[in-house]
């Protein structure tokens, strides 16, 4: 498999001869001059970004108003997003504004652009040394959770040991400080700060879980069509904004939020500093609910009627797994996360694109084939304990042992897990 390309920008020359010289003195740059370069020392904080391939979904740019102190070699926090053919995001993009490179016949693309509905609108990562608090971060990365009530794809649940989660957390939050002094919002009225986000159009873009009756109100401000879908998909539910963002962050992010984040989709709604620290104070002190997680639903009988392969891979393996779970043949030896490996992940060498693929199954823990269509020891098939256990991480229960897939999107319908169960219990015939 090719080296990927994968460029974190240094900020200018300066940090870009810290970072040489700590590279130098860490690894000794075995191979040389500006190769350097491309090895960062293994364990760095830009080496474990790299290595769990943040850049095919996410993109950052560069916080301007950080001092070289809160930089360090690095520079912390900027992504560049990975190119073109590795970039998930990237790749559905172009596709949706046309501008696929290459030589795909026209109707293709046609066709493709109507299928192509997730990894298009994914938060970028800009400013998150000014937004974040680190230790969120690192619990978001080991046990994510849904932060879009209308955005459907989700942080994918990685395998991620603590202290990788603290390398990553480190890059993109540099400093535990920074635009986390305090603030103190304790004399702040909540009815009044209510009443701002009611009266403001912020309930038009942003849910807040866990907080009942809040009223709607037109978004203030004129926007094009485009930007308000697109900012009310992006805009997180405001019930995890303590968990993530200190009371000084949020009162500055209500002031001007492209000071924070420079490519912020948040429009600027002019509030008083008394109306910005009323608002910040009901975000941060708000009464919060339970809220009710999906049920796991429930799963259907096997079907009477007959299911052969070619509406199994219509309907399941083609449409969604097979994107992660592809033949390297054909695409430079990379055959997606879930086979040839991605996403810090080594793959488990499995190839949902086609039926004698399917039957080669997947790699075990020694090295061997194993299937994945015959029932495991519980008496269900890996493939269909793995889309039941996508809906209980939904639920949030994950399943000890069994990662859910699709890999961080919605989990199968229940009739599709049905006909792939059919089809399974059938003999899995041609
Ligand atoms: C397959 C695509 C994918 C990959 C790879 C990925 N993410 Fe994400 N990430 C997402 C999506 C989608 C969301 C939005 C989730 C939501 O809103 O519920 C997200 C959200 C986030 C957020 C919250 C941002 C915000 O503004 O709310 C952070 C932080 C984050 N990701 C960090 C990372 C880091 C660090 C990595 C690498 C270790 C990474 N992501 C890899 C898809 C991805
Ligand atoms: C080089 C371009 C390209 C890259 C890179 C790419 N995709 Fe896609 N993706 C496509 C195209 C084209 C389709 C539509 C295929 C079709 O309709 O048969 C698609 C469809 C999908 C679908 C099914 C439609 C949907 O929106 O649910 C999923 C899931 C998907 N891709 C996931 C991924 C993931 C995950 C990655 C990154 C690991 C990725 N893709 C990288 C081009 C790309
Ligand atoms: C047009 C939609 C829209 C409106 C209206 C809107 N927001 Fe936002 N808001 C967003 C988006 C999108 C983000 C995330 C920005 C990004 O990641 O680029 C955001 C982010 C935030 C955040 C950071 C939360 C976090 O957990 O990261 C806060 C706080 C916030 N908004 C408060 C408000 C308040 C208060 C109002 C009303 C005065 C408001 N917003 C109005 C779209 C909106
Ligand atoms: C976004 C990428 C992605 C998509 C889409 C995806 N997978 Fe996976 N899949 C992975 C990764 C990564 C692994 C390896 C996980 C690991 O090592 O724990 C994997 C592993 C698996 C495994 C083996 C699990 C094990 O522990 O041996 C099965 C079975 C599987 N996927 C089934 C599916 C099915 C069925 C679908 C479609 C409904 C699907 N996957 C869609 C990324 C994906």
């Amino acid at each position: 498999m090719p080296r990927m390309h994968f460029s974190l920008l240094f900020s200018d020359t300066i940090s870009l001869a810290l970072g040489v010289l700590a590279l130098l003195t860490l690894v000794g740059c075995e191979r040389g001059g500006f190769g350097c370069e491309t090895a960062p020392p293994p364990g760095s904080p830009v080496a474990v970004v790299e290595r769990y391939e943040c850049n095919r979904c996410h993109s950052a740019l560069a916080q301007p108003t950080q001092t070289r102190a809160e930089q360090g070699p690095f520079e912390g926090g900027r992504l560049e997003l990975a190119e073109q053919d590795r970039s998930c995001t990237g790749c559905h993009n172009a596709l949706h504004d046309g501008e696929l490179d290459e030589e795909y016949p026209a109707e293709a693309i046609t066709h493709w652009q109507k299928n192509v509905v997730h990894l298009i609108d994914v938060p970028t990562l800009t400013g998150a040394g000014r937004r974040f608090r680190r230790d969120w971060l690192v619990d978001f990365l080991r046990s994510p959770h849904d932060l879009r009530p209308r955005l459907e794809a989700t942080m994918p649940r990685f395998a991620m040991p603590e202290k990788d989660a603290r390398a990553i957390a480190e890059y993109f939050v540099p400093t535990s400080t920074g635009a986390h002094e305090a603030v103190d919002l304790s004399q702040a009225d909540l009815g009044a700060g209510r009443a701002v986000l009611e009266s403001n159009g912020c309930t038009s873009c942003h849910a807040f879980g866990g907080v009942e009756g809040l009223k709607a109100s037109p978004v203030p401000v004129e926007m094009e069509p485009e930007a308000l879908a697109r900012a009310m998909k992006l805009a997180p539910d405001l019930r995890y904004t303590r968990d993530r963002m200190s009371p000084a962050a949020v009162v500055a992010w209500l002031e001007d939020s492209k000071k924070i984040k420079s490519d912020s989709l948040m429009p600027h709604i002019p509030l008083s500093e008394t109306e910005r620290e009323q608002a910040a104070a009901f975000i941060l002190r708000a009464e919060l609910a339970p809220v009710a997680r999906p049920e796991m639903p429930k799963r259907l009988p096997v079907l009477e009627r007959e299911v052969r392969y070619a509406e199994v891979e219509r309907e399941v393996f083609k449409k969604v797994c097979w994107h992660c779970h592809s033949d390297p043949d054909g695409n430079n030896g990379d055959g997606g996360p879930g086979n040839t490996g991605g996403f810090g992940f080594e793959g488990k060498g499995l190839d949902l694109g086609s039926y004698e693929a399917i039957e080669r199954g997947r790699l075990g823990e020694d090295g061997e084939r194993e299937s994945v269509v015959e029932p495991g020891a519980d008496g269900v098939s890996p493939l269909v304990a793995h889309m039941l256990a996508r809906h209980a991480e939904v639920a949030g229960e994950p399943v000890e042992g069994v990662r859910g897939m699709p890999l961080g999107l919605p989990p199968m319908s229940m009739e599709k897990i049905q006909l792939v169960e059919t089809w399974v219990a059938q003999g899995a015939r041609q």
